[in-house]
C-alpha cells in the first residue's frame, strides 16, 4: 500500500473506531462470563498498548518514524478507547478504599504466589537470570502492597 493510501486507511480506521456506538446501559447485571471476558479483553488491550509503544520506540530507533506513528496511534486506541470502554462496561474501580483493597489483592498475589512460583519454575528450567529477576520484582510488589496498605490505613484515619 502506498503512503497516501495507507494514511487514508489509517484515518478511516481511527474515525470508525472513535465513532463506534456508545455503550448502551445494561438493564441487568452482567453475567459472570461477560465480566470474565471483559477482564480478559482488558488484559489484552493493556498488554497491546505497552507492546505497541515499545514497538514504536524500536521503529523510531530503526529510522522508521511513520511506522512508529502507526504503532503509537494503535497503542492510543487500545488504551484510551478499547480498554477504557471495557473498563466502563465492567464499572472498574470506585471508592478509594475498595480500589486500594483491589490493588492490594493483586500486589499480594504477585508478591507471595505468582512471582515466587515463576522464579521456582525458571530455576528448575535453568533460566537463572529470569528467576532472579522474578524474585526482585516479587520484592517490588511487596513494596507496592505495603504502600497501598499504609494508604488504606491513612484513609481510615481521615
Ligand atoms: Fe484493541
Ligand atoms: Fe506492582
Amino acid at each position: 500500500m502506498n503512503r497516501t493510501l495507507f494514511s487514508a486507511a489509517m484515518s478511516v480506521a481511527v474515525l470508525l473506531s472513535t465513532s463506534a456506538v456508545a455503550a448502551l446501559p445494561e438493564a441487568k447485571p452482567l453475567s459472570a462470563q461477560t465480566r470474565a471476558n471483559l477482564e480478559a479483553a482488558m488484559h489484552g488491550e493493556a498488554y497491546a498498548n505497552l507492546k505497541y509503544l515499545r514497538f514504536a520506540d524500536q521503529a523510531e530507533a530503526a529510522g522508521k518514524p511513520a511506522l512508529a506513528k502507526l504503532f503509537r496511534a494503535s497503542a492510543n486506541i487500545e488504551a484510551n478507547e478499547h480498554f477504557d470502554r471495557e473498563a466502563q462496561a465492567l464499572q472498574l474501580g470506585g471508592a478509594n478504599s475498595a480500589n486500594l483493597e483491589d490493588a492490594m489483592a493483586g500486589e499480594h498475589y504477585e508478591n507471595i504466589t505468582m512471582y515466587v512460583n515463576f522464579a521456582k519454575q525458571a530455576e528448575a528450567d535453568g533460566d537463572v537470570k529470569v528467576a532472579a529477576m522474578f524474585r526482585q520484582i516479587a520484592v517490588d510488589e511487596g513494596t507496592h502492597f505495603d504502600a497501598y496498605k499504609a494508604a488504606l490505613a491513612k484513609l481510615a484515619d481521615e
